[in-house]
């Protein structure tokens, strides 16, 4: 079945206070009447909600600054967004999220907990939250960025591989869930990409050398979500890496990344 042409009139971003979320909210704003923002650095989101409202003339941003790693938040940001009558969502950007880069013992279970929080739960709750609304009008959707790591089990990073091959996973079956809704929903999996995500992660490793531009992962996320793809690995390199090891035998693809993947030094005390 062919789908419906996108739908953006109310955009919600999340992580949109740095790297790709920022990008989205930036190539979304031309298209969108509306653009809800959420991540915890508010100063940054009302920077960029105030240059993008004076570029874009009719465009309406609203900033909710929210810690989606605490219990319940995905929740609470759904509520907060249908406050004051908004309009439902046509796109959820499901973007927030964060890896650490170590041997297990090395981060706190407080650590792995919001990871788990951010990148697994408060993702499916938003999904879940808006599910009955995006279904509602062809052309409506999800975007959810996953990673290029979520295709294998990655030792080292092996908490963020397994949460991102969760959204993968959970991404390509709603897709077929909702198809004959005309909704449509991208896993959208970004290789070594410029944001703050390598400094956050902690990343010391040449595994994930060279890295991509935030701009060209952005534009190509869009374009395979205009086009209707359910999954999307930015750049051929990446694309080739997923493809062969989803393919290659299990042993072999936990010795080469283990061996790839090792951290050279320890990692320092994690921030939030
Ligand atoms: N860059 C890469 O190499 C790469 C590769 C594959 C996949 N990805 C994925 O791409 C997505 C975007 O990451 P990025 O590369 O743009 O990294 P980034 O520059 O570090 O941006 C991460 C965004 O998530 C927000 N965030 C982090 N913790 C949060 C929390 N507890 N509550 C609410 N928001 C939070 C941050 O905002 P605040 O700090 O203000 O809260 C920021 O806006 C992530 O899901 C990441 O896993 C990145």
């Amino acid at each position: 079945m062919s789908l419906p042409p996108p739908r953006y009139d109310h955009t919600l971003v999340t992580g949109a206070s740095a790297g790709l979320g920022r990008l989205f909210a930036e190539r979304l704003a031309p298209r969108a009447r509306r653009l809800t923002l959420t991540a915890r650095r508010e100063g940054r989101m009302l920077e960029l909600a105030a240059a993008l409202e004076a570029r874009h003339p009719g465009l309406r941003c609203r900033v909710i600054a929210l810690d989606l790693a605490q219990p319940g938040a995905g929740t609470r940001l759904a509520a907060a967004v249908r406050e004051g009558g908004a309009p439902p969502l046509d796109l959820l950007v499901n973007n927030a999220g964060f890896g650490r880069h170590g041997a297990f013992e090395q981060f706190s279970w407080e650590d792995w907990r919001r990871m788990l929080e951010l990148n697994v739960i408060a993702p499916t709750g938003l999904l879940h939250a808006f599910w009955d609304d995006l279904r509602a009008v062809p052309g409506r959707g999800a975007i959810n960025v996953a990673s290029a790591a979520g295709f294998q089990p990655v030792p080292w990073f092996a908490v963020y591989s397994a949460t991102k091959a969760y959204l993968r996973s959970v991404s390509n079956a709603l897709a077929c869930e909702a198809q004959g809704h005309g909704t449509r929903l991208l896993s959208l999996c970004p290789g070594s990409t410029e944001t703050e995500f390598h400094g956050v992660a902690q990343l010391d490793t040449v595994f994930l050398k060279p890295k991509m531009g935030a701009a060209r992962v952005v534009d190509e996320g869009l374009a395979a979500y205009e086009k209707g793809k359910r999954e999307l690995v930015t750049g051929l390199r990446n694309r080739i890496v997923a493809v062969a090891a989803a393919r290659a035998p299990l042993p072999l693809v936990l010795a080469l990344a283990g061996r790839y993947g090792r951290r050279r030094s320890p990692p320092q005390a994690a921030g939030p």
